[in-house]
């Protein structure tokens, strides 16, 4: 085993979340300046290897970590036994900590997959293409979230600006240059839940939920050409629109609209939640970074947990 450390970035749908679990493209960029860590360090210390979950304040044996709240980090490490090779039984600890919010719709456990995934992987001098890390971090987010895209996992695998449709490779943006302000409700969310409650509308009213998917994949659509081409005023529009299709689907929450509102008020372009909604986060686009930092004081002003102000490119 030797000893090495590795991490993995937060994502952001910019356009598409719930749609693109209905077969719609999303997009998705990578929040390089936030990021989950796992290390592998030498741990005499016990008989099996141990787990140290450094934000949970935990440190266990693995053979007593099987518990909810360590399970995520249980699984990675299986996974990675059952698909690539089996780990030493003793004298290693894997220590795992992370500046992603938990359950906002950053992408915290793909995130945390990941990075465990590639310190386990270096740790045996394995190299995993990325499409490895693709579908392996995707079995670990079906523990966790059941029925999920890929497109969480499949952003933060490859690190880059991404449209994405399920069961297709990713496809790369070239994105111009664009700031944007992620505010956090401070509100936890669980995916799965939020999911489910989409299907139940969509079981009940097909034709409704599907005209709404189906208009949101369009603004994905003509969202990579505004990416593209630096239409910084209708790529805000979009995000609104896109916003007001999600409210239809009654995923947003007040203090998503809320913040939503306070950011367009400081002179945001445009602003809808980001990842499941219900709580979480929501993005806003602003015009450059001094006017970001404006929208970032209003969003705090009205109630934001946190934000973070990242640039594309
Ligand atoms: O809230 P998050 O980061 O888990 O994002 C969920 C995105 C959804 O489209 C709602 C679900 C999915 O699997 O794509």
């Amino acid at each position: 085993m030797i000893s090495t450390c590795a991490t993995a970035a937060a994502k952001l749908i910019l356009f598409g979340e719930h749609a693109v679990v209905y077969d719609q493209p999303a997009i998705a960029i990578p929040l390089l300046d936030v990021r989950a860590s796992a290390a592998i360090s030498i741990d005499l210390s016990s008989a099996t290897p141990v787990i140290e979950a450094k934000d949970l304040r935990m440190t266990l044996p693995i053979t007593e970590a099987r518990q909810p709240s360590l399970q995520h980090i249980v699984n990675a490490i299986e996974l990675f036994e059952a698909r690539a090779m089996p780990l030493p039984a003793t004298g290693w600890r894997l220590t795992v900590w992370s500046k992603i919010p938990f359950s906002r719709g950053l992408g915290s456990s793909a995130a945390i997959s990941i990075a465990i995934l590639r310190a386990l992987s270096a740790s045996q001098k394995i190299h995993f293409s990325s499409e490895q890390f693709i579908e392996l971090s995707f079995e670990l987010e079906k523990f966790h979230h059941g029925t999920p895209s890929g497109l969480d996992n499949t952003v933060i695998a490859v690190e880059r600006p991404i449209i994405f449709r399920k069961g297709q490779p990713p496809q790369n943006i070239e994105p111009k240059s664009f700031t944007f302000v992620v505010g956090d409700t401070g509100v936890g969310k669980k995916t799965s839940d939020v999911v489910s409650f989409v299907a139940a509308n969509y079981h009940s009213n097909p034709g409704h939920a599907g005209k709404i998917f189906s208009e949101i994949g369009a603004i994905a659509l003509a969202g990579r050409e505004c990416l593209e081409q630096g239409k910084l005023k209708k790529l805000g529009e979009l995000m609104t629109k896109n916003q007001d299709l999600l409210s239809e689907l009654e995923v947003s929450s007040p203090e998503l609209d809320t913040l939503i509102g306070a950011a367009k008020n400081a002179g945001a372009l445009g602003a809808k939640l980001c990842g499941a909604g219900k709580g979480g986060c929501m993005v806003a686009l602003t015009e450059d970074t001094k006017s970001a930092e404006t929208v970032s004081r209003a969003l705090l002003q009205a109630g934001a947990l946190k934000t973070f102000i990242t640039r594309l490119k």
